[in-house]
């Protein structure tokens, strides 16, 4: 064999030995490579195809690792769309759904695969002769993302089918983080000031929504095959069961906990089986799945809105332990707001280490009564922050006279942070710093906010980088953003890396490589608030971060005053008469755009380049409806409240939140309230639906 020819046949060696490697570990259990072999492996193959780039392959293993950041998710339309299930609580609706099947089955005992629920991210892989051409979420089940790059990170998922592959094969399943990688994760999190996960699935989510597949091949994702989407070029088993055992001949893992049963008695059996073993499971679940196995069965139930009849999540109840308040903190966050929460010695829920608990705001510590030392109980359910349920009182620790050793907590009246004062507004739960953008806490926040994806979208922008340029002052105000240069973003990870005794291994990008600084991260960076520069004037009202202002407000605002100086121009009243604009948001809106710094801030916007195309109000003088005040109320059927009233501006309508005397009409729409009530109080002419629609014709729109 010649040299060339045994290069090749190295590289095809190592290629299977890698896979074979993969597919022993997820799929058959049963591990065959230590990792330290795998990764020297690894490093081998990845040496021959830098060599030999004739030798190259997609869906080598060495193709898992991220390529460079994508920018946005495309979207992907399902062929086959993704489902929900209808949960069970109760033995009883389990006893229901398997009897409601039986009678019209006309099959008194048929059976069910029972498989655990695991508590993960729903995705789709896309396999075309084998091989694995495309991943999306579920997103809204019809339409989700591409999330293909950062999927191929993902070790369990085959990059390749083995054996005899059909034309096409999606298959559903289940991303999750397994509990392992999600403590080693917070542990090297907590270690460097890094914001620790809620939860395993947090870490699922927030880990395949990453737009840089770098960081996703660093956080460890994992994932189950359940289900199946558009198949071509195959005929399928006659059972549910049986296609889960060809998945995994096919090399796509499949939970070793599925099994098949049969009637309430077999299925309530697994359940309290799973239950059982659920701490000790190496992932998450939050409940047992139950589906009819026989495919023609399940044609017969069909299904009932987004939901098959042929299958039921049976849920397990949100995981409760004891353990101690050590201290109680308070956070900071964007608008002040001050929530409080606990550090408690770590402690297992559900098998996870957990060492603190949201306690979401003043009230909620004053009903629970939590005090330093107390036995609390925590509770860590899906998808939330694990927060503290109750306190359990005879455990709380007393002083000689019996009395509690601890005071009743307060929130600090100071800011934490930057030693303002703490305020709470009548009616409000929430009490706030008021140090605005001086405190750094807000600071940090605002910028983060304003650097997000759906406000100026600065890419790579994240919360590590804008701490450490508000520490160490390099940035004041969003408007800073865009003075900042190579050199600056440079010196900035100098200086963070000089403070951290060590350099976390993914954000490790700016190491010295070859005695030169790599700059390329930091080019990056300046071009993505480059690119911001160029933005929409709704994305910037949102970006401001506004209290109140969500973006389907800045949608309304940037709507109807068309610029933004007629905004920065409107007092609380104007802003009072903007449709679906309410008097406490006006007042926000007003108060925000009085305050000069916020002024001085848009003013050094502008001046640092940043732009959006303005328009002229979307309301004529001259319409057929010029010099008159409307106000929409209800739901419409035909269209949202929003589009009616910009038709009616377009005809010269003045469109208005509040009915007076001045009101022309008042359109009412569905389960109209104190609005109509008001406008039949003053004899203020009322319009239905239909008589808009047969206005808005007239007048040709
Ligand atoms: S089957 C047609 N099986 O639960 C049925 N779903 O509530 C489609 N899930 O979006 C789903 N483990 O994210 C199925 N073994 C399992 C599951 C499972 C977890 C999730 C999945 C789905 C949600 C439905």
């Amino acid at each position: 064999m010649g040299k060339a020819a045994a290069t090749a046949a190295r590289v095809e060696e190592l290629r299977r030995l890698l896979d074979d490697a993969n597919y022993r570990y997820y799929v058959l259990d049963d591990p065959t490579l230590a990792d330290a072999e795998y990764d020297t492996f690894l490093r081998e193959l990845e040496a021959l195809e830098r060599d030999h780039p004739e030798l190259a392959d997609p869906q080598s293993p060495t193709m898992r690792v991220g390529t460079t950041p994508s920018g946005k998710f495309a979207e992907v339309k399902h062929a086959v769309p993704m489902l929900s299930l209808a949960n069970a609580f109760e033995d009883e609706e389990v006893a229901e759904f398997v009897a409601r099947i039986a009678k019209e089955t006309g099959d008194a005992t048929p059976d069910f695969s029972v498989e655990p629920k695991l508590d993960g991210l729903a995705i789709s892989l896309r396999y075309e002769d084998g091989e694995f051409v495309r991943g999306a979420t579920r997103g809204d089940g019809a339409t989700g993302e591409d999330v293909t790059a950062n999927l191929r990170t993902v070790r369990s998922v085959p990059l390749r089918l083995r054996g005899k592959a059909p034309k096409v094969l999606e298959v559903r399943g289940e991303v999750y983080m397994p509990k392992a990688a999600f403590e080693k994760y917070n542990a090297w999190a907590r270690e460097h000031g890094e914001k620790t996960l809620a939860n395993p699935r947090n870490g699922a989510a927030g880990s395949l929504r990453q737009l840089d597949p770098r960081m996703t091949a660093q956080r460890p994702l994992a994932f189950y095959a359940y289900a199946l989407g558009e198949v071509e070029g195959v005929t399928l088993p006659p059972t549910h069961s049986r296609t889960l055992q060809w998945l995994r001949e096919l090399g796509l893992p499949v939970s070793a906990e599925v099994d098949v049963a049969t009637g309430a008695e077999g299925l309530l059996a697994y359940y309290r089986r799973i239950g059982e073993k659920r701490n000790a499971l190496a992932y998450d679940i939050d409940g047992v799945v139950y589906k009819l196995d026989r495919y023609d069965q399940q044609r017969a139930m069909g299904f009932v809105s987004r939901a098959p009849r042929w299958a039921i999540a049976h849920k397990y109840p949100a995981q409760e332990t004891p353990t101690v308040v050590e201290s109680i903190e308070v956070n900071v966050g964007r608008t002040g707001a001050v929530t409080p929460w606990v550090l408690m010695t770590p402690v297992q829920v559900g098998g996870v280490t957990v060492t603190r608990a949201t306690l979401h705001n003043a009230d909620q510590i004053a009903r629970l009564d939590v005090r330093v030392g107390d036995t609390v109980i925590i509770r860590r359910a899906g998808d939330v922050i694990p927060e503290v349920v109750r306190v359990v009182e005879d455990k709380r620790p007393l002083d000689a006279k019996g009395k509690p050793k601890f005071p009743a907590y307060q929130l600090p009246t100071e800011c934490p942070v930057c030693g303002s004062a703490v305020e709470r507004e009548e009616n409000e739960v929430v009490a706030r710093c008021t140090g605005g953008l001086f405190c750094p806490a807000q600071r940090v926040q605002a910028l983060f906010h304003f650097a997000s994806r759906r406000a100026m979208d600065i890419e790579g922008l994240g919360e590590r980088f804008i701490t450490a340029l508000v520490e160490f002052d390099m940035v004041r105000s969003v408007a800073d953003l865009y003075k900042l240069t190579v050199d600056d973003f440079v010196a900035m990870k100098q200086r963070a890396d000089e403070l951290a005794d060590a350099v976390p291994a993914h954000a490790d990008q700016s190491k010295v490589k070859s005695g030169k600084v790599a700059t390329k991260w930091a080019e990056n960076l300046v071009a993505a608030i480059d690119a911001s520069r160029t933005t929409t004037l709704e994305r910037v009202l949102y970006a401001l971060g506004v209290r109140d202002v969500g973006e389907s407000t800045a949608r309304t605002l940037a709507r109807h005053f068309g610029a933004l100086d007629p905004i920065l121009a409107a007092d609380e009243e104007t802003l009072r008469q903007v449709p679906d604009i309410g008097p406490v948001v006006a007042a926000r809106i007003a108060h925000f755009f009085a305050q000069p710094h916020n002024r001085e801030v848009i003013a050094a916007l502008r001046a640092n380049g940043v732009h959006w195309p303005e328009g002229a109000p979307q309301r004529s003088a001259d319409g057929p409806l010029a010099g008159q005040t409307v106000v929409l109320t209800g739901g419409l059927s035909s269209m949202s409240r929003d589009e009616a009233g910009a038709k009616l501006e377009a005809l010269g309508a003045k469109v208005s939140g509040s009915v007076s005397k001045k009101t022309s009409f008042v359109v009412a729409g569905e389960a109209a309230g104190s609005k109509l009530a008001k406008a039949q109080e003053l004899g203020v002419e009322v319009w239905d639906e239909a008589r808009l629609l047969a206005f808005l014709a007239e007048q040709g729109g």
